[in-house]
């Protein structure tokens, strides 16, 4: 069952999706070599509460945090620590939601720690790349099958693979909600898309092979060739013409753009 947002909803998506933005503004000013992933955690934990939301991944299906952290070779779901620290050259993907006011935020973003290769730096730019190809096709008419075979095309355009094993999705009044929204897929397939409906869209691109696999901890996705792997994820709202992005990156990229001049 998809459910169509009216204006009101989004507002108010909008509105858990800016104190999500905000928190990772925060994140992204702690990030450093030395820094704890569980220290990011608690950070975000603190912020989100403190101004009123609650972070929806604690507690999700028994998940024990409010962000997921996933470094390098990690994919997605990867649990915070105090025992992982960050160093210099790592990358680390920062997933969470809010819930505020009744609605889920959920985005995803993934950062240089310290001095970062070439070639990592590359897979984060094309991965985010594929995030916004796949939100152009967000748009009343289309099919979901565009928006995977946007994101798909790029990646693999670029020498990428796609991880398959976890897809985008519905948001709203639940963190999941119909319809899902695979990162690969064929021009014209799947559902037509209407106004108002409202997608977390998030492209796991992997530098190497496809594979994953999930370790011990019941939760942190890794690739099997253990190469890096990125992740960007932002809500939006389907619309005629082009999509209303409900997410916003704003607060961290500004944050990343007074720390690196
Ligand atoms: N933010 C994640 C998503 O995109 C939520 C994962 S569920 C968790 O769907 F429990 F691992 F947090
Ligand atoms: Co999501």
């Amino acid at each position: 069952m998809i459910f169509l947002k009216t204006d009101e909803e989004i507002e108010k998506m909008r509105e858990s999706n800016r104190l999500l933005g905000m928190a990772y503004g925060e994140v992204a000013k702690a990030i450093a070599p030395g820094v704890t992933t569980g220290q990011l955690d608690q950070l975000a934990h603190d912020f989100i509460c403190d101004h009123g939301g609650y972070p929806s991944c604690l507690g999700f299906e028994g998940y024990p945090c409010s962000l997921c952290t996933s470094v390098n070779e990690q994919v997605v779901h990867g649990i915070p620590s105090k025992d992982v620290v960050l160093k210099d050259g790592d990358i680390v993907s920062v997933d969470g939601c809010v819930l505020l006011n009744g609605f889920h935020a959920d985005s995803a973003y993934t950062f240089p720690v310290g001095e970062v290769s070439e070639e990592k730096m590359r897979l984060m730019r094309v991965t985010k790349e594929c995030l916004y190809l796949g939100i152009e096709q967000a748009v009343t008419g289309h099919r979901l099958g565009d928006i995977g075979f946007a994101i798909q095309h790029h990646a693999e355009q670029n020498g990428y693979s796609v991880c398959r094993e976890f897809v985008g999705h519905g948001i709203g009044r639940e963190m999941h909600e119909d319809p899902e929204v695979l990162n690969y897929g064929r021009r014209g397939n799947g559902i037509v898309l209407k106004s108002g409906m409202t997608l977390a869209i998030e492209p796991m691109i992997l530098m190497g092979r496809r594979n994953v696999v999930i370790e011990e901890d019941g939760w942190t996705c890794r690739t099997t060739d253990r190469k890096p792997a990125a992740h960007y994820e932002l809500s939006v709202c389907v619309r005629n013409g082009k999509a209303d992005i409900l997410s916003t990156f704003e607060y961290i990229e500004q944050v990343l753009k007074e720390r690196f001049i």
